[in-house]
């Protein structure tokens, strides 16, 4: 879900909604808006849908403006998308509003004991527990909001960031945080809150990180941070690099088309500045270089897309660094009792930094004794915060809920760890790791050769291909995981059945699914650089297309062995093998976009999901 919280002199109602259209890739299910108007009464409006659904509303009944309030879009957890259960919800009184992201574990018993009270409810919410509890404790300790909040988050269980208005207290805001994401932006005589900077970083780009179990109150003229007994906390202070034109679609046609169009400067920007005379120069890996040689083994943690990015770099630090490395899906990891331990490093990978998986994961290692280090696009999010280290990408803000060029710039950061870990324990040699960085910055001009030369061609054929019922993608080695993340985007955004595997396992159960004109993407290893791992993907390639496959090779330039048994080639220019994802990603994430395109759908904010789910 996507959280804002406005207070200043402005009226509140456009800044609230144009917050909540920057954070809508967070959950798009219903949107709500509380605001406490010139007169100090609280209204509020709250619909089911998209935001436009909001603004229509509001647009055709007018609520009166006022300069504080607060503004909510929902990813259904409990409840379904309705206008009731739309957010914000109310206490008793109508008098004040709550919105929430996260889940209340305990709101049974909490709805248990308000009932037998007799507050009433008027969603099937865990949120409006937390509401009429908020409104309860207000009564009990005599209007003082803040105090009210202390003693309400005392009893909640579970993930929260809740915030609050109440219309005795026009010009107040507040605000908690439990494992769910809230940070601050600084204005001149108005402040802001938002679940990622991205909610006020038209207004101000001058931000400060609210840590975990903090309690937060914005007023025109300050900020007062406390922790959940109310002792106040220091707050980290930071600038966000990027601005609001960095996170507006200009003139193309979706987001999902600006990031992928991105996706060369998003390795550029990951590498900038941290290669110097051959060799990795990141500083926030100073001081680890003893950790980096006496560690026994590595695992990656993530989900979805960045699991993939993860598989990736599994080889890359396997075999540049020779250490073992496992790469795990953050759920899994947690609840199974892994063997880890102090000679343990977890490496998580998020795009948001908010993945409520991925950070239960981290703090599950981190009390195991594992040192955590996040790789992670979003400043001041909760997953870097609470590792060890950061490697931050520098994609740049990531809207489309399929993530792209995050997932390119995931794997050049792994890459450029690989190599440092690999010199810090002699596996490399200087100027080998110096040859594999070359290569390395050679490629986002690469990827801008596929999108200049290959992007029409491949939108019109997933033209074509718009009826197709099933898609399957092979590859081996580091096009394993490519494979799977071809498959996913198809899923994500297409809704199409998609299947990855690796090209070894096909005869040993996928083999069964080809049937004449059964699509197959398969990514072919380079004949030069991988001669061997190229052979035996022409012979898996033989294998399909005997049995009647349409199979679509994605191959370097120059590779003639597949144009006899291919029915489509899409060309990638020439890359040393560990690089090759990089480049053979691109042509997937472009496809997906054009079927999804053909067929209609919105690809920036496909059905059921949200780019960042910060629940478990
Ligand atoms: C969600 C999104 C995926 C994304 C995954 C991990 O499931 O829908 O597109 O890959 O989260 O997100 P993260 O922000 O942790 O990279």
């Amino acid at each position: 879900c996507g959280i804002v919280g406005y207070v200043g002199p402005r009226d509140s109602q456009a800044i609230l909604i144009a917050g909540l259209s920057r954070l809508e890739y967070r959950g798009y299910d219903s949107a709500g808006i509380a605001v406490i108007d010139e007169g100090g009464h609280l209204g509020m409006r709250k619909r089911a849908g998209k935001l436009t659904v909001l603004r229509d509303d509001l647009s055709a009944h007018p609520m009166s403006d006022g300069t504080t309030g607060i503004g909510h879009t929902r990813w259904a957890t409990h409840g379904g998308p309705t206008d009731a259960n739309a957010h914000p919800h109310l206490a008793d009184d109508d008098k004040l509003a709550v919105i929430h992201n996260g889940i209340v574990e305990n709101y049974a018993a909490l709805k248990a004991e308000l009932v037998s009270e007799g507050h009433t409810f008027r969603s099937e919410t865990d949120t409006e527990v937390a509401a009429v509890l908020l409104g309860r404790e207000y009564e009990a300790n005599g209007g003082a909001l803040v105090a009210a909040f202390r003693a309400t988050v005392a009893r909640l269980e579970g993930a929260f960031t809740l915030l609050a208005v109440h219309e005795d207290h026009p010009g107040l805001v507040v605000g908690a945080r439990r494992n769910s994401p809230l940070v601050i932006g600084l204005g001149e005589g108005e402040n802001f809150l938002g679940s990622d900077v991205a909610a006020f970083v038209e207004h101000t780009r001058s931000a400060l990180a609210i840590g975990q179990d903090e309690i937060v109150a914005i007023t025109p003229e300050g900020v007062t941070v406390t922790d959940f007994t109310g002792h106040p906390v220091e707050v980290e202070p930071f600038e966000v690099t990027w601005d609001a034109s960095a996170a507006e679609k200009g003139g193309w046609s979706s987001f999902m088309a600006k990031e992928v169009s991105e996706e060369p400067e998003a390795v550029a920007n990951t590498l900038r500045g941290r290669i110097r005379d051959g060799v990795v120069a990141i500083p926030e890996l100073d001081g680890l270089d003893d950790l980096f040689r006496e560690v026994s083994r590595i695992v990656i943690i993530a989900a979805g897309t960045a699991a993939y990015a993860g598989m990736v770099g599994k080889y890359a630090l396997e075999t540049w660094a020779r250490v073992p490395v496992d790469v795990d899906l953050a759920h899994e990891f947690h609840y199974r009792d892994p063997v880890i331990g102090p000679d343990t490093l977890v490496i998580s990978i998020s795009q948001s930094g908010e993945t409520m998986d991925t950070l239960m994961a981290v703090k599950y290692a981190r009390e195991r004794g594992a040192k955590t280090l996040s790789i992670c696009n979003t400043q001041g999010a909760t997953i870097p915060r609470e590792s060890d280290a950061i490697v931050y990408t520098h994609a740049g803000p990531e809207v489309a809920v399929a993530s792209t060029k995050a997932f390119v710039a995931q794997i050049a950061a792994q890459y450029l760890l690989a190599l440092h870990i690999a010199l810090v324990r002699g596996k490399l040699s200087r100027t080998e790791v110096a040859q594999h960085l070359l290569e390395l910055e050679a490629i986002p001009e690469k990827i801008q050769h596929i999108l200049d030369t290959e992007q029409e061609h491949i939108e019109q054929f997933a033209h074509w291909m718009a009826d197709t019922r099933s898609v399957l993608f092979l590859g081996r080695h580091v096009g394993y995981p490519i494979a799977l993340e071809g498959a996913l985007k198809l899923k994500e955004i297409s809704y199409i059945h998609a299947e990855g595997f690796a090209a070894g396992e096909l005869k040993h159960g996928p083999i069964a699914l080809i049937e004449p004109g059964q699509p197959v993407f398969v990514i072919v290893p380079s004949p030069r650089e991988a001669p061997v791992m190229h052979s035996k993907v022409v012979s898996n390639i033989r294998e399909i297309h005997a049995r009647g496959a349409r199979v679509i090779a994605i191959a370097e330039e120059g590779d003639a062995a597949v144009l006899p048994i291919s029915d489509e080639v899409l060309r990638v220019p020439l890359a040393g093998a560990m690089f090759e994802p990089l480049l053979a990603v691109v042509p997937l994430h472009i496809f997906a976009m054009g079927l999804a395109t053909a067929k209609g759908l919105d690809v920036d904010q496909p059905r059921n999901l949200a780019k960042s789910v910060t629940v478990e």
